[in-house]
């Protein structure tokens, strides 16, 4: 097809035709195909035309905010809401989801992080591949976004992620990694932001050599909406498809450029082929019939799988409440929020209000309702009719007298369900939180209510899509479940759990700090002047609170169910060698469900390498899986870990390595319930270091080419000690990190210019030689 077309046409396929569509070409019969917003529920906007506008748009099933379905820890879950969006996409005739969202949770404040699954690399990548995999056995593509370091939105368009290159490849790229190299994404959408002072649609190292010479993608890089700065760069550099498009701009400058030879005509087919294969592959796809009733019950359950349940002293499951009176309390409860805003935003099929479901689930009881608080904004506006997650207008919440209101309400209950959460306008996609707490009339209202009826059990239910705070309050509550932005069917999810008739299996995707300060981010977030600096490297998340040895709310991995678990029986195997590329560690244990009802145990796996050449997280997540057992049922797990599960970035050798040696590997609860843990002790060589006049004295000694060479070449005393700089420990004590470039400046010591060349020749040789044998002399 590509060599049908003209260069114009060619240029003109790289550009969408408008906001949503790709161009036709009417000539050769290539049609448009039409994208569409968004991770958890399909935003497809009703009018053609170019409207940056966030309104009007198709109904859809709301499924949980990847904030709630991070917390499933659930990938045949995860799976089901992609063939779910899938089949929707199918009914509206779109080719491609623009989702999931899979950006690191590097502070709490990024208003974004309710589009996002958790700080863990790991857990993203392995609910995002399912994801995209449910997608696209409906044969409708998965966007995977934003690439890469998008972990703010201050700033977003033009911020500097000033990151290394180590903390890029363990923490910002391995879900981007994972789902490129399992899920086989159609499209991969890059980030506004300037990567390291590139931006992203024009770094050709990000787009190129990682996506794809070292992943692998086959498939389509699309543009944030509005990121192409410099059309023709952003092509040279791997960005195919620029969206919305800037019609008469964009795609003159790509004829031009090829006309003037400034850009080879080949990268142009390589991107237009991009886009026919788009459209290719999405001629496979069969119109469907959404069924909104199946996808509700699928959002509910996906709800009810998702809430974690933080806190409970055994208030929960609410059981025998007929003839018993509950006070609700919390406009949340009646008005409630379940998604956030900006471009995920979607127009649900129906809401779920959690005072009517707790009516229904809860027959006998009584029922008495109080808003306690206002919510202080209306959010931003929608057309649906419908509630977008936004609560009514406001008197600016002081709310003094909804709370004496709500405190007599409360008065003489048996229990107390107290709804609190995050007014929509304090979290969004286009700029970041401004505080981690609850609003104070929340917060105070629960003080008083547990100031007023001493012994009435409270249960906090919290939706947010960013943690909130719990540390200044939660002592006052017998239970805490937070349900996230939990989709459409939050509110008869919330009412599933908390009679009971759902147990609670979700674990935070993301630690809940004591107070902000605490966030390894802190002091790097958002930025200045352009730059956002990420200074605490591979310690994001659970990895720096362990690494700083800093007490947590609620640690990374946390949930509570209404079962108890026992874990048992570790036992760990090698097989293969990391030398040989096949080094496989299988872990087993066996997980029993002691007490209570059937349930799930998430069962998390976290390695650590304690003497490690440079600084490594004492715990990180290499595999986990959710087990379903039924009381008094037993269940062997098994999971395998790779070489590179064990391995390090490093920026000396610019590849994983792996340092033989002992590594320990703990099964447990959450990052801080280990129930489980054994050391191992696992072989390989290490990767030779180049040596040269900059390295050190040390790092020549304990090389094994390099301490062989230099040992040969400096000789041995009459005395038997090894001669000149190395015949002494005291000096070698004192020398041993100077280069050995710079020893040669000190006379007397014996190194030479022409030592160091003889060395460093001897070296490759040595190396040589190992590698290929002797050579013929
Ligand atoms: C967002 C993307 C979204 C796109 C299209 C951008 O502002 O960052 O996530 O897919 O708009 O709505």
């Amino acid at each position: 097809m590509l060599a049908k077309l003209s260069v114009p046409q060619k240029a003109a396929l790289c550009l969408g035709s408008d906001f949503w569509h790709t161009a036709p070409v009417s000539e050769l019969g290539i049609e448009a195909v039409m994208v569409s917003d968004g991770p958890h529920g399909l935003r497809k906007q009703t009018e053609r035309a170019a409207d940056a506008g966030l309104r009007a748009s198709e109904s859809a099933t709301c499924f949980p905010t990847a904030s709630a379905l991070g917390c499933s820890w659930d990938t045949d879950l995860a799976r089901e809401v992609g063939a779910a969006l899938g089949v929707e996409a199918r009914a509206q005739n779109i080719a491609a989801v623009l989702g999931p969202g899979i950006n690191i949770k590097r502070h709490p404040l990024c208003g974004r992080n309710f589009e996002y699954f958790s700080e863990d690399p790991f857990l993203s990548g392995r609910l995002a591949a399912a994801m995209v995999d449910g997608l696209q056995s409906q044969q409708v593509g998965g966007c995977v976004k934003h690439f890469a370091a998008n972990n703010q939105e201050t700033d977003r368009m033009r911020v500097s992620a000033d990151v290394d290159e180590r903390t890029l490849r363990e923490i910002y790229f391995p879900a981007f990694e994972h789902v490129v190299t399992a899920a086989k994404p159609w499209l991969v959408m890059c980030s506004y932001n300037k990567v390291n002072g590139e931006y992203a649609s024009q770094h050709r190292w990000l787009l190129t050599d990682v996506l794809r010479e070292e992943w692998g993608f086959d498939g389509l890089v699309v543009s944030d909406w509005g990121a192409v700065h410099d059309r023709v760069a952003a092509l040279r550099a791997g960005l195919d498809l620029e969206m919305p498009p800037k019609l008469g701009v964009s795609d003159r400058a790509i004829v031009a450029a090829v006309e003037a030879g400034q850009l080879d005509e080949a990268v142009l087919d390589r991107a237009a082929g991009r886009v026919l294969r788009l459209v290719l592959r999405s001629r496979r796809r069969q119109p469907a019939e959404m069924d909104a009733v199946a996808h509700h019950a699928l959002a509910r359950r996906a709800a009810a799988q998702s809430l974690v349940l933080l806190k409970n002293d055994g208030a929960l499951p609410l059981t025998g409440m007929a003839g018993r009176t509950i006070a609700v309390i919390g406009e949340f409860a009646r008005t409630p929020r379940f998604q956030g805003a900006g471009s995920s935003q979607v127009s649900p099929t129906r809401v779920d209000v959690p005072l009517d479901a707790l009516a229904a689930a809860l027959p006998g009881a009584t029922l008495r309702f109080a808003p306690g608080y206002r919510i202080d904004s209306p959010g931003p506006a929608t057309d649906s009719g419908l509630p977008s997650g936004s609560g009514p207008a406001t008197d600016g919440g002081a709310g003094g007298d909804l709370a004496a209101e709500a405190v007599r309400a409360a008065t003489g209950t048996d229990v107390v369900l107290l709804f609190l959460g995050l007014p929509p306008a304090e979290e969004s996609e286009g700029y970041d939180r401004a505080r981690i707490d609850l609003p104070d009339a929340q917060t105070s209202l629960l003080t008083r209510l547990a100031g007023a009826a001493p012994g009435t059990p409270i249960v906090a239910v919290l939706c947010n899509g960013g943690a909130v705070r719990t540390s200044t309050w939660d002592h006052a509550a017998s239970a805490v479940l937070e349900c996230w932005l939990a989709g459409q069917a939050a509110g008869s999810a919330i009412a599933d759990v908390l009679t009971g008739a759902v147990n609670p299996s979700g674990r935070l995707a993301e630690t809940i700090p004591l107070w902000l300060a605490n966030c390894p981010a802190y002091l790097n977030f958002p930025g200045e002047e352009g730059h956002v600096r990420y200074g605490e490297g591979v310690f994001a998340g659970y990895r720096g609170y362990d690494a700083l040895e800093l007490p947590v709310a609620y640690p990374f991995g946390h949930g509570l169910s209404y079962s108890s678990f026992s874990y048992r029986d570790l036992r760990i195997r090698q097989t293969g060698s990391a030398d040989a590329g096949d080094l496989a560690v299988t872990v087993r244990c066996t997980i029993g469900n002691t007490a209570g009802p059937a349930g799930a145990e998430v069962v998390q796996v976290y390695v650590s390498d304690p003497a490690a050449a440079v600084a490594r997280p004492p715990r990180e997540l290499k595999a986990f899986a959710k087990v379903s057992l039924e009381p008094g049922a037993e269940q062997e797990v098994t999971f395998t870990l790779t070489a590179r599960d064990l391995s390090y970035w490093s920026a000396v050798h610019r590849r994983w390595v792996l340092e033989g040696g002992e590594f320990g590997i703990y099964v447990g609860a959450s990052s801080r319930d280990i129930r489980l843990s054994a050391a191992i002790t696992v072989a390989a060589t290490p990767p030779a270091l180049p040596l040269s006049g900059t390295s050190t004295l040390t790092e020549w000694l304990t090389d094994p080419d390099g301490g062989q060479v230099l040992r040969d070449a400096l000789g041995t005393r009459a005395d038997g000690r090894p001669g000149g700089i190395l015949g002494s420990e005291d000096l070698l004590a004192i020398i041993g990190n100077m280069p050995l470039a710079t020893l040669a400046a000190f006379p007397g010591l014996g190194v030479t210019e022409e030592l160091i060349d003889n060395l460093v020749a001897a070296v490759i040789e040595r190396r040589l030689e190992a590698t290929q044998g002797a050579p013929q002399r």
